[in-house]
């Protein structure tokens, strides 16, 4: 059994129930190369104001660089007794670079240690979301800018409700992954504070530079606070709130391409690379890939709740219980880079089913609310012209028609405001291309969407 760096105090040895139960290496070993470039960036510091010598910090970071190439290349040999991944690069550390090795923690503890390898952990990560934030953002609107004449249902209540362009459905999402990538940018500035030199919650005797600390690790910022930078992960729920937001979102878009994949909507066909078979059915072709990105949500969500309950009601400062932390933050970050990455690779490729999009559009009475707008356009009240336009659909569904397959006669029925111009009016694309107000569907606003949209991307 390694010799614990703690167990001076300690009568017996521990128990390896205890040894198992406390230990966290089996995942924690993942935040490696941010332990060791943080404790490169620490020994320099210490000899930059004195605390150990030049030739120390040389040997320090020789011996580190050594077990740093073993970890990469899985040479490195774990064990429960050494809890975490500090403890076990400390414990190599000595037997590769000798006595030096006991220097390294002056003026740390594992409470800051953990704080700044889980801040530089997450500025990673939420830097890769954010660029794969942006690759699928270029994909939906790259399929918008290739369909920009396509009309589809629009839906209330999974009613078809109005025709809209599906590429401004497809910018719809667009929007909210734009909003996602800000959230994560927002929360990148608050991950980014480097906490290392508050020790074990006091801050420490020794003349540290927290400064040339963070400035060796490209951290725009020191924390202020000692207790709190080790005793507080709002950066990490901030991080899982806007993860699980985007979570969310993709998960709406998932539900709908698996909705219009099927037989019954036929809308768009998954490409055959991205879909996958069933092992009885020979004519089966699944959109697994949504319906799992739509199940992982659930994982994401779960993760944000871990990490809420687990922080509730915890006193300050450091507690053991911050080391369940990783996994659930682990976990959603694997869940949504792999859900990001996924769509951002499958979207570019969905044939879009046109005709049946249109056809959809065509049948439902979409055009109701415009045969409205026309009669009021024709100096009826809109109220009036509700009701009038109700009564032609009853009509209309009576008959077993559409609006404008009833005759001009049965038409002018509901009133006589009514021409033959209301035909042309009751068109997909000028349905459609009317609804000029800002933010609408029609085909101008939304090409200038696509255009503004492919700016925004070119300049990210
Ligand atoms: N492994 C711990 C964690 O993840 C960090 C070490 C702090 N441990 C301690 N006994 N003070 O939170």
């Amino acid at each position: 059994m390694a010799e614990k760096p703690w167990d001076g105090r300690f009568a017996e040895k521990t128990d390896k129930r205890v040894e198992a139960f406390t230990a966290s290496h089996a995942y924690d070993r993942r935040l490696y190369p941010y332990d060791i470039a943080g404790s490169i960036a620490h020994c320099k510091m210490l000899a930059k104001v004195g605390v150990i010598t030049g030739e120390e910090v040389a040997q320090l970071v020789e011996g580190l660089g050594t077990v740093k190439r073993e970890l990469d290349h899985g040479k490195f040999v774990f064990d429960d007794s050494l809890e975490d991944i500090h403890m076990h690069i400390e414990a190599r550390l000595l037997q590769v670079a000798g006595k030096v090795a006991q220097k390294l923690h002056t003026a740390r503890s594992r409470n800051d240690q953990i704080a700044l390898d889980v801040r530089m952990y997450l500025r990673e990560e939420t830097r890769c979301t954010i660029g794969l934030l942006r690759a699928l953002r270029k994909a939906l609107v790259e399929l918008a800018a290739a369909h920009p004449d396509v009309i589809m249902p629009g839906y209330t209540h999974t009613q078809r409700a109005q025709p809209v362009l599906m590429a401004h459905h497809l910018m719809a999402y667009y929007e909210m992954f734009t909003r996602d990538q800000a959230r994560m940018v927002d929360c990148l500035g608050r991950i980014d504070v480097m906490p290392l030199g508050t020790a074990a919650l006091a801050g420490t005797t020794y003349p540290i530079d927290r400064a040339y600390v963070a400035e060796l690790l490209d951290f725009p910022a020191v924390s202020n606070n000692s207790m709190d930078a080790v005793s507080d992960r709002d950066f990490a729920m901030e991080f899982l709130s806007a993860a699980s937001i985007s979570m969310v979102h993709l998960s709406r878009l998932s539900e709908e391409l698996v909705l219009w994949s099927t037989a019954e909507f036929g809308f768009v066909t998954l490409p055959d690379a991205f879909a996958t078979g069933s092992s009885i059915m020979p004519q089966k072709k699944n959109p697994d890939i949504p319906e799992i990105v739509r199940g992982k949500t659930g994982r994401v969500v779960g993760s944000l709740v871990a990490l809420l309950t687990l922080m509730k009601s915890l006193p300050m400062a450091y507690n053991r219980d911050m080391q369940e932390d990783k996994e659930p933050l682990f976990d959603a970050v694997d869940t949504l880079t792999a859900c990001l990455s996924i769509n951002a690779d499958m979207i570019p490729r969905i044939i879009v089913n046109r005709e049946t999009m249109r056809r959809a559009a065509s049948v439902g009475f979409l055009n109701a609310t415009d045969m409205a707008d026309y009669l009021v356009g024709r100096g009826m009240p809109f109220r009036k012209a509700h009701a009038c336009v109700g009564k032609a659909v009853a009509f209309a569904l009576d008959k077993g028609k559409e609006l404008h397959e009833l005759t001009l006669d049965e038409l002018k029925g509901f009133s006589s405001l009514i021409q033959e111009d209301l035909y042309e009016h009751l068109t997909l694309e000028h349905m459609v291309d009317r609804r000029q107000s800002v933010g609408g569907t029609s085909t101008r606003n939304v090409v200038a969407a696509i255009d503004a949209a492919r700016r925004v991307l070119a300049g990210e």
